[in-house]
């Protein structure tokens, strides 16, 4: 089958594409298909996927089981309001969720992506604290490296430094920002990693409505992987100054770390959670906000409602195919699959660490990251990956593979071998 790309040259002058220049935009490469783990290029080739399109797509692509999902969704209905009207995907999706979500979520909102969910979640939080009449209560705390997301609210909370509060520091909130504890395990855990924000936690107790932490992985704020212990002194400290605990698990939720939600790691339960990425399964944009039944009670006190209602939220479509996408996860033996994932990783990324210009190798899940002393450049690096074969999307320092859990052996070790030869190169 032939693929016209007439279009390519419109689409540069005039469709902007992330964190680039519509002016002056770096290549990119058009895909045409994409099955299991395979991204077809136009001109033929396929490339071994592996990022997961921003991990995502954990069930690989054109998965039988996700397209009948949305097939027989759409003979009923693509869409309808959410205000007013329901249906039963979402109520489906909502019971799947709080069954498989740490007990004691009782409540669930839909939103549309992950960035507005943080934006619902950080709501939700202000308005518990109003709605009780306890005034002040406003700020967020949260730890340096952090990534929640593009939106304003979001922005507010990711890393001031290397995220984009240069760009909007006179309109950003000014929320408080404590270190972020070291890269490691339990086994490397020493107390003086959770004193910073012990003191932030004492001393503006008042103030802050709540904690807002990525559990155990830092994701676009520079792939760090931490203890759960500081996860769990966290959640005592929130409960010793009352102050709620919001967990984004966008880039952890549905298995990706080896548990189905990070914060089981800790064993703790949030006060509010968010959830979205591989919620579809990388095939539609929904992202889902879940509560405690403490916290819902809370933002309705004196008749309180939470005011938010987007356009899109609980579409029929996205919550059917979620819903498929999560029986199939729950069906498949993932926890063997993405075990097995990272001992993979753990062998194959070692060697990098003999590279002079390698700073640390780090593996949790179906997650392996280099770091590498400077700065990746992208246009010398991206074009490498595509012509070994293989999509691995640098940024900053990092080469960093999330596959899909489907991955075969042969496969991961393609990208690995691949992210060796460009660390080396
Ligand atoms: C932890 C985390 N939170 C929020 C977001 C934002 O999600 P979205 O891109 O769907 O708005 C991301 C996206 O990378 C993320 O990794």
């Amino acid at each position: 089958m032939s693929h016209s790309i007439d279009w390519r040259g419109f689409e540069r002058q005039h469709v902007w594409h992330p964190y680039v220049s519509m002016l002056d935009p770096p290549e990119t490469w058009p895909v045409v298909s994409a099955h299991g783990v395979r991204l077809r290029l136009a001109d033929g080739r396929e490339l071994i996927d592996g990022m997961a399109s921003w991990w995502c797509a954990i069930h690989g692509y054109n998965v039988p089981e996700l397209n009948t999902a949305i097939e027989d969704q759409i003979q009923d209905m693509a869409h309808v309001m959410f205000g007013g009207l329901t249906h039963k995907p979402a109520a489906k999706l909502a019971e799947k969720l709080l069954e498989v979500a740490p007990k004691g979520m009782k409540h669930v909102f839909f939103a549309d992506s992950g960035s507005v969910s943080v934006e619902i979640a950080i709501k939700m939080a202000l308005q518990y604290w109003q709605a009780q009449g306890i005034r002040g209560k406003t700020k967020l705390l949260t730890i340096r490296h952090g990534y929640h997301g593009d939106t304003f609210g979001a922005m507010g909370v990711g890393d001031p430094v290397s995220g984009m509060h240069h760009l909007f520091s006179d309109m950003l909130p000014r929320h408080l920002f404590a270190d972020a504890p070291a890269n490691g395990t339990d086994a490397e855990w020493d107390d003086g990693q959770i004193v910073d924000l012990h003191q932030k936690i004492e001393q503006h107790q008042r103030a802050i409505a709540a904690v807002i932490l990525e559990p155990v992985v830092q994701g676009a704020g520079g792939m760090r992987i931490y203890a759960p212990n500081f996860l769990r002194q966290v959640r005592k400290l929130c409960d010793a100054y009352d102050v709620l605990l919001i967990l984004d698990e966008i880039a952890t939720g549905f298995g990706r770390t080896g548990k189905l939600f990070a914060c089981e790691h800790a064993d703790i339960l949030p006060d509010i959670m968010c959830v979205g990425k591989a919620l579809t399964g990388g095939y539609m944009t929904l992202a889902a906000v879940l509560t405690t039944a403490r916290v819902c009670a809370g933002v309705h006190k004196n008749a309180s409602i939470l005011m938010h209602g987007p356009t899109f939220m609980a579409n029929p479509l996205a919550c059917s195919v979620a819903l498929a996408s999560i029986k199939l996860l729950l069906d498949s033996p993932w926890q063997e699959r993405v075990a097995a994932i990272e001992s993979q990783l753990r062998e194959e990324l070692a060697p990098c660490l003999r590279l002079a210009q390698v700073a640390d190798v780090r593996v949790l899940g179906a997650i392996g990251v280099v770091e590498m002393c400077h700065r990746v450049d992208m246009a010398r690096v991206q074009p490498m990956f595509v012509e070994k074969g293989v999509w691995i999307r640098p940024f900053d320092k990092l080469l960093y593979i999330m596959p899909p859990y489907v991955i075969s052996p042969d496969d991961l070790s393609y990208l690995t071998r691949a992210v060796y030869e460009v660390a080396a190169s």
